[in-house]
């Protein structure tokens, strides 16, 4: 090294940098060529093609950021990879709100009922749940939060398993809070509890099969573009959709004679924030609609989500918790979860799923949690 001189190091260094950087852009082609491959994505123009690719780049550091910092959770690409985190949060995710406070007489307590709680227990392995749904680029994740809360309970009253219709809810629910100012807005974002107002209001729910999810599936599947919901709010909820095919919507598409006989909303009930109140309530109840904060879910791949920051008073997306467990970390430490059940695909997170770090109000994990109540049948 000494006969180099200074030169030839600083020669040396940049040479080294260079072909560093040259062999990073290789990789990532590679990389992206084969993510482009996997996920059947096609881009229209050259430009868009370069400006997807850059992301790509930003995103693959992004990741590897994120995995230096977490060592408890893994993040990997995934089919928001050529998002931005802009992109992401304003095409998948909700305008962040607060958790909405309701009446003391809404929440269920649980006194009296914590000490039989098993280390683990997971709705899943009882047949409560469905597959995973996948809601596409809608910020329409409040119905699929809905429905399969419904799904559970209709199973739980001894019915078959049955998937329910989102699209009815994203196309009809015009609910509205107006002493929150919160309202349903159909690709745009909305809340659990006031879905389950609208489903008690229209009197009940059409099956998946005949009502089928359209909406921001792109590509091979078909897509749709229905119209806003009859009475939607556009001070409540911004600007309607640009475009829409009126006989995609629920004016054509609802079909009250198909509505599942016996399935009735009489009410709702939510949760307080206590997590083990939340769990003995899951155990009694079934699957429970929550909301959190999902900013740094983009890439989450494995492994027990438990971001240092993440606002819990800023709600943007909605999901169905299942159960939860325990992981022994190498050091014999415990480290409980919840387990939830998100509507981005089989192919995201752990076949769909995500375990989120439980007993400490995690991204307001435990600030929204809702729960429909059936007519006994
Ligand atoms: C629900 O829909 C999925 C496809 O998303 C299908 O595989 C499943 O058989 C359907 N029925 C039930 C009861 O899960
Ligand atoms: C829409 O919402 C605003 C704000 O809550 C309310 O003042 C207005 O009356 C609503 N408009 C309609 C047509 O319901
Ligand atoms: C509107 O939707 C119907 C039903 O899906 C479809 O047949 C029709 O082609 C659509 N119209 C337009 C203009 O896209
Ligand atoms: C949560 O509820 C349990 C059972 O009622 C109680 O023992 C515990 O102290 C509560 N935790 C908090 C933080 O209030």
């Amino acid at each position: 090294m000494a006969k180099l001189g200074t030169a030839g190091l600083v020669f040396v260094t940049v040479f080294a940098g260079l072909l560093w950087c040259v062999h990073g852009q290789l990789e990532a082609r590679t990389l992206f060529s084969q993510w482009k491959h996997e996920h059947n994505r096609r881009y229209k123009t050259d430009d868009e093609e370069r400006a997807r690719f850059a992301t790509f780049q930003d995103n693959l550091l992004k990741i590897e950021k994120l995995n230096a910092e977490y060592s408890g959770t893994e993040f990997a690409t995934n089919q928001f990879a050529d998002m931005s985190g802009d992109e992401f949060r304003s095409k998948i995710l909700m305008r962040p709100l607060p958790p909405p406070q309701h009446p003391r007489e809404r929440y269920l307590r649980a006194d009296g009922e914590v000490n039989d709680l098993p280390e683990a227990y997971n709705w899943v392995d009882h047949g409560a749940v469905t597959p995973i749904k996948d809601q596409g680029s809608a910020g329409s994740c409040w119905a699929f939060s809905t429905i399969e809360n419904l799904e559970g309970q209709w199973f739980l009253a001894k019915h078959p398993l049955t998937n329910l219709s989102v699209e009815q809810v994203v196309d009809c629910d015009d609910n509205t809070d107006p002493k929150t100012g919160n309202a349903d807005c159909g690709v745009f974002g909305g809340w659990p509890y006031l879905a389950f107002q609208y489903i008690k209001r229209v009197g009940g729910i059409e099956k998946e099969e005949d009502y089928p999810y359209c909406s921001g599936l792109g590509g091979e599947k078909g897509t749709c573009f229905p119209c806003p919901a009859p009475a939607y709010n556009a001070s409540m909820c911004g600007p309607a959709v640009s475009y829409c095919n009126e006989t995609e919507s629920c004016g054509f598409r609802l079909d009250k004679s198909k509505f599942i006989p016996g399935l009735q909303v009489t009410d709702w009930a939510a949760i307080d924030t206590n997590e083990t109140t939340i769990a003995v309530q899951l155990m009694k109840i079934g699957p429970l609609s929550v909301a959190l904060n999902a900013v740094l879910l983009q890439f989450y791949h494995r492994g027990v989500f438990e971001p240092h920051f993440c606002d819990p008073k800023s709600l943007d997306h909605a999901v169905l918790l299942t159960g939860w467990g325990v992981e022994k970390t190498i050091f014999g430490e415990k480290k409980p979860y919840w387990i939830i059940k998100n509507s981005w695909g089989k192919k995201w997170g752990m076949d769909g799923y995500f375990y989120i770090k439980r007993g400490v109000g995690q991204c307001g994990i435990n600030t929204q949690v809702a729960t429909a109540i059936l007519q006994k049948t």
